[in-house]
């Protein structure tokens, strides 16, 4: 069996999107769709797609587009043959009838239908077909999303379903779990009874959206969309049809039928074109008051919109979620009321639904993004306390069971999915030290792991005290979370400015810094292993490790002109030298300083390692990895392959014209004033950082250290943030998320 040649049938959403990750792969891939629509509808979706969906843009025309009149022949060639049409059985049963009369033997037929179960899709296929025929349900954005639910039946071949398996999650770099026909599988079943659990009880218990998205979400170690925010974002016309298909196909006596009855003010933002994102707005929407966008929040009762407020909920980041729960307040009570029936329904689809209640919250991490699914809370609240804490709940069988045994500790093994070495499992086998505050240190075999665990993992003292303390061994710098680092804590940065504590931000940089240089220089290897972003002082903890071992999906550049201040953690000064490696730089010592320049200057980033590489984010030394369940076990490989015979790099020198090159960045960066396309305060950050890159003042016949190098970084940092203008944007984007424009 192998994977050569795919046709992906129907060029929307998760047509486009399925295809592109095959690209991805690097796997031939034909996308079809009718004739009426443009042939090539499919691939300039992917091409405009935001955040995109192929690693590589210029790959697009290894995707080939087609229409199912002229074109249907190519299904004869094709190993595997994805039917992602719209979600209407008879158009579904048309397809596959002639799909069945085109197809070669032994290819593999899949629907990524959501709904439609398999036996219902697969009722008039023939016994011949139907073998070779299952759901392979894929989540949007088909890149970005970890999970892919395969659902078979008995009378698949599971050799075949296990070579599928195996392929996406190889090549596609899939969660991929194994589903019983039952309405929804897994991820959909819990995940939106979740979430039609937190919208009637918020409704129920008088809470605004603003409320129970804030309870909803990071406490609870979900994603800060929140509910109401996940509805807008998945369109909330379609969250109706998935409702009803539900409703249609469980029975009468499901927990689910009580939170998927119509509510009058969903029907009626439906109605009204209030779908969500891709509507004139939803639950939340943006108003526009001249030239202001005023993000405005529905309230629940009068159907009327108000500015959003932002919610103090008063909680600490990493509370437990048993003190979450135990609150005495309108939030505990939120809390408790989801919580408790997200995890009663979840233990009650044990086993008619799953045996394994691990994949259940597998499902909730790949599909939902949830740090933990149902099972693990339980365990965090504890069993008895969980059945003790209210009497009115109806217990479900597989909890009255650990609670009649006294069991507390039940969870076992992670990611039972997969048979992959992921981190989820070296921490569970791994000795743990939780002591810092910002970063948890984890003994594996003979290496050190560190993981950080703030808010988008950004860095401050202790994460760097973490990485200091771990470099006596091999060291892996990986994370679970989404991100691996966004950046330097801003709000870190942001109290000792309040307090106009310049020398205690010198300080932070500082450490930084020598954390920094500690990790290149020590006589360990140092692997980071990013997932998700690694922005500014994440990517300066890339680019001081000796080997990236980074997710296809990796955000990573440096940003920090963006907000007004320069890369200080060694960022400029090793973007510099690598620049300086080049052939042409050899021959004008002026090139990197001005290559940098621009790219520190606009703030670039890349999103993935093959886009990386042009910037030299990344290196040609760096490996670039599909299935970010691998990137602990490649990491690991690649110590085992490099350790013996290590030896840290050399301390480079720098060779600098000083004023010759700084005028010619002054000369762009008044060039850009005149053209209005950077302000006073855009001149004076790119001023500063053209006096780091030019070094300083210097002259081209001067050697100077990187240390020298440091300590310009450092000096214009601590100008920069000492300037009005700067915090003003660091605390816009510390209020609304987003960097201020211009
Ligand atoms: P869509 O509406 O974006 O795209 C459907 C495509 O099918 C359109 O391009 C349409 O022109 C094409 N089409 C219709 N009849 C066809 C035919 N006879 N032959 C070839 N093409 C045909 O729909 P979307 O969202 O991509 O959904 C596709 C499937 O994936 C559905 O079964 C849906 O339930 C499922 N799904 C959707 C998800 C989502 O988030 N949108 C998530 C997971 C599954």
């Amino acid at each position: 069996m192998n994977i050569k040649n795919v046709v992906v049938i129907g060029s929307g959403t998760m047509g486009s999107g399925i295809a592109a990750q095959l690209c991805n792969a690097g796997v031939p891939v034909t996308l079809l769709d009718l004739k009426t629509e443009i042939s090539n509808k499919g691939k300039k979706k992917i091409f405009e797609s935001r955040p995109p969906l192929l690693i590589d843009k210029s790959k697009i025309d290894n995707i080939k587009a087609g229409n199912i009149e002229d074109d249907f022949h190519l299904v004869g060639k094709a190993d595997w043959i994805v039917e992602a049409v719209v979600e209407r059985i008879d158009i579904k049963h048309n397809l596959y009838d002639k799909i069945s009369k085109a197809r070669k033997e032994n290819s593999i037929i899949s629907s990524n239908t959501s709904t439609i179960p398999l036996k219902v899709l697969s009722s008039k296929m023939l016994e011949k077909d139907k073998k070779d025929f299952c759901i392979t349900h894929f989540f949007n954005p088909v890149r970005y999303m970890g999970l892919l639910e395969i659902v078979s039946e008995d009378i698949n071949d599971d050799k075949k379903i296990n070579f599928l398996k195996i392929f996406c999650e190889e090549k596609l770099g899939k969660g991929v779990i194994i589903c019983r026909d039952t309405p929804g599988f897994l991820g959909n079943r819990v995940g939106v009874y979740a979430m039609q659990i937190a919208m009637t009880e918020a409704i129920k218990m008088d809470l605004s959206i603003e409320e129970a998205d804030a309870i909803f979400g990071r406490p609870i170690g979900i994603p800060k969309t929140g509910v109401f925010g996940l509805y807008d974002l998945i369109g909330i016309d379609l969250m109706a049809d998935v409702l009803k298909s539900f409703i249609k196909e469980l029975p009468k006596e499901d927990a689910f039928h009580e939170v998927a009855k119509e509510i009058p003010l969903v029907k009626n933002l439906i109605q009204t074109g209030y779908t969500g994102r891709k509507g004139k707005g939803g639950f939340y929407r943006m108003n526009k008051e001249g030239d202001k966008k005023i993000l405005e929040a529905i309230n629940l009762k009068n159907s009327n919109y108000f500015p959003s407020k932002k919610i103090d909920l008063n909680i600490d980041d990493k509370i437990s979620l048993k003190d979450l729960v135990s609150r005495n307040d309108k939030y505990g009570k939120y809390a408790w009321s989801i919580i408790s029936k997200i995890i009663l329904y979840a233990s009650s689809l044990i086993p008619a639904v799953t045996k394994d209640y691990n994949n259940i919250d597998e499902a909730m991490r790949l599909g939902f993004n949830w740090t933990k699914g149902p099972f693990e809370m339980l365990e965090e609240i504890g069993v008895k306390f969980f059945v003790e804490k209210d009497n009115q709940l109806k217990i479900s069988k597989f909890i009255k069971e650990l609670h009649d045994k006294k069991v507390e500790t039940f969870y076992g093994k992670r990611q039972i999915y997969t048979n992959l070495e992921t981190l989820g499992k070296a921490k569970q086998l791994a000795k743990i030290n939780k002591e810092n505050k910002s970063a948890f240190t984890y003994e594996y075999k003979d290496y050190k792991i560190v993981e950080f665990n703030t808010k988008a993992n950004t860095l401050d003292y202790d994460s760097m005290d973490a990485l200091k303390q771990a470099s006596d061994k091999n060291l892996i710098i990986i994370n679970e979370g989404m991100q691996f680092s966004a950046g330097v804590n801003l709000n870190y940065v942001m109290d000792f400015a309040k307090e106009k504590n310049w020398k205690a931000i010198e300080k932070f940089i500082h450490h930084f810094q020598m954390t920094c240089k500690q990790l290149k220089y020590s006589d360990n290897l140092v692997v980071s292993a990013p997932s998700g972003l690694a922005l500014g002082g994440g990517f300066e903890v890339l680019v001081q490790s000796d080997y990236v071992v980074a997710h296809t999906n990796i955000i990573t550049g440096l940003v920090e002109t963006i907000i007004g201040l320069i890369p200080a953690g060694g960022g400029t000064t090793n973007m510099l030298y690598r620049w300086m490696q080049t052939e042409e730089a050899k021959k004008d010592p002026d090139l990197a300083p001005q290559k940098v320049f621009d790219i520190i200057g606009y703030g670039k980033t890349a999103s993935s390692p093959i886009e990386a590489k042009p910037f030299k984010f990344l290196l040609d030394k760096d490996i670039s990895i599909m299935n970010r369940n691998k990137l602990l076990s490649a990491s690991k490989d690649l110590i085992n392959e490099k350790k013996n015979g290590y030896n840290p790099p050399k301390k480079p020198t720098f060779k600098l014209s000083g004023d010759q090159v700084r005028d010619k960045m002054f000369q762009t960066l008044e060039n850009l004033f005149k053209e209005n396309k950077i302000l006073e305060h855009g001149m004076d950050v790119g001023k500063k950082l053209a006096f780091v890159l030019s070094g300083g003042n210097t002259s081209i016949d001067k050697e100077l250290s990187e240390d020298d190098m440091y300590a310009l970084e450092l000096e214009a940092f601590v100008q920069l943030i000492q300037m009005e203008k700067t915090q003003a944007r660091i605390k816009h984007t510390l209020t609304t998320g987003k960097p201020l424009v211009n």
